[in-house]
């Protein structure tokens, strides 16, 4: 079942570093070499490969056969909102212990109350003088961030602020208990405490994916914006036909930040992909100019499902709804890189799927997010459709989907992977 595969894939990720070695397996299993940025690459007709950066962002590409015809590419993100934990986070309080935590992203804070959670991420040791990268998931219940009962705190169903250097931090320990959160880490992690230089640890909550509804017809998990999105656009991937032209499936870090990293999606990591890739096949910066003339980029990241308690929240007319298909994203001020020309082929793609297709603006008072596209496109600037799931509780630790959904975007991506790009005039075409 293709909902179990998502929530396994989830499971996997309880960060964006798992994600990523996630989704390496995944490739290395179905024949793709791993290329090393600081290597000179060979590239082969017919070759499969993919690329890391930071060990949280990753493309993956194939060589077609004959002379490639421009870059057929999809882009999600592997972060997720979450708290981050500081250097040195152990803070007593009274007679506990707390983790001293910092947001990551716009998350609904309420919404990491009174849940098991646990901790990972990678740490990096030194050891006889060497520096190692280890991931690392605690993977056990390890702490909660408790509510303030209703009795103390009256406001509780009112609306009352959050503030993350004080309601937010989770419970980790008493003060007499004897293991310091950085001996559990590095237990879980297979090193010695101090073997331990640095960490980039997150919380996550302990929630598996699950089905429910009259006909389990919703996906309720964490993390669905966006691995959602990085599942479905890699099964689609990995199951299309040969193309004539460069299938690029890409997993960026930081999209929740902002995407200003070394690794994110404004960095020099995908023109750097995209370039090596022309410049191994023998093209010069011309040939490499031209193929990126005839290129696409499908920016897949998850779209608002109009909501049952508010509906007034939702546009009047684009109004994608839970089990409505895949979402095309329009946005007047182009946060959405959307426009007539990539509607209708990515409508196109949609159709020939059997896939149905819905459209989401933001409601004409509201501003709305942004997301990907609008961002790798300034770097790299090619004709780009914003699509995604539908969803629920954007940016909750626990969102909701369709699961019709989910199969409607696969078998999008399964067709528009196998499709070999044209550019005739000013149009791209299949
Ligand atoms: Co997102």
């Amino acid at each position: 079942m293709l909902t179990e595969q998502l929530f396994d894939f989830l499971a996997a990720s309880p960060s964006c570093y798992h994600a990523v070695q996630a989704l390496a397996e995944r490739l290395e299993r179905n024949g793709y070499t791993q290329l090393r940025e600081q290597d000179a690459w060979t590239l082969t007709p017919g070759g499969k490969y993919f690329v890391t950066r930071n060990g949280s962002s990753l493309l993956s590409f194939r060589i077609p056969q004959s002379a490639p015809a421009g870059f057929l590419m999809a882009a999600a993100h592997t972060d997720s909102p979450t708290f981050k934990i500081k250097h040195n986070p152990e803070k007593k309080s009274g007679p506990y212990v707390q983790l001293s935590t910092e947001k990551y992203g716009g998350m609904l804070m309420g919404t990491w109350f009174d849940r098991p959670l646990s901790v990972a991420g990678r740490v990096v040791t030194a050891k006889d003088g060497r520096l190692e990268t280890k991931l690392v998931d605690v993977d056990r219940d390890l702490a909660v961030i408790p509510s303030v009962a209703i009795h103390m705190n009256r406001a509780a169903n009112d609306g009352f602020k959050l503030m993350a250097n004080v309601d937010t931090l989770p419970l980790y320990g008493m003060q007499e208990s004897s293991n310091s959160f950085r001996s559990v880490v590095a237990e879980a992690a297979g090193v010695k405490e101090d073997e331990v230089l640095g960490e980039d640890l997150s919380l996550y909550v302990r929630t598996r994916g699950t089905c429910f509804g009259a006909k389990n017809e919703f996906l309720l998990a964490p993390r669905l914006d966006d691995l959602g999105c990085v599942f479905g656009l890699l099964e689609g991937f990995l199951s299309a036909e040969a193309s004539g032209s460069v299938p690029v499936f890409c997993a960026f870090d930081n999209e929740e930040v902002g995407s200003e990293t070394k690794q994110g999606a404004a960095s020099s990591l995908l023109s750097d992909t995209l370039r090596r890739i022309a410049l191994a096949l023998g093209m010069n910066e011309e040939g490499y100019l031209r193929m990126l003339a005839q290129s696409f980029l499908v920016s897949a990241d998850n779209a608002h499902g109009v909501h049952p308690n508010h509906p007034e929240y939702a546009d009047m007319t684009n109004t994608p709804r839970l089990n409505g298909g895949v979402v095309i994203k329009f946005n007047a001020n182009q946060r959405y890189t959307t426009d007539g020309v990539s509607c209708a082929l990515f409508t196109a793609v949609c159709r020939e799927a059997g896939a149905p297709v819905q459209v989401y603006a933001n409601r004409s008072d509201m501003p709305g997010g942004s997301t990907l596209g609008s961002i790798a496109t300034t770097k790299v600037s090619v004709p780009s459709v914003d699509i995604g799931l539908a969803q629920l509780a954007m940016h909750s630790c626990v969102e909701t989907a369709g699961a019709d959904d989910l199969d409607a975007l696969v078998r999008t991506m399964t067709v528009y992977y196998g499709k070999t790009l044209r550019r005739c005039g000013e149009q791209i075409t299949f």
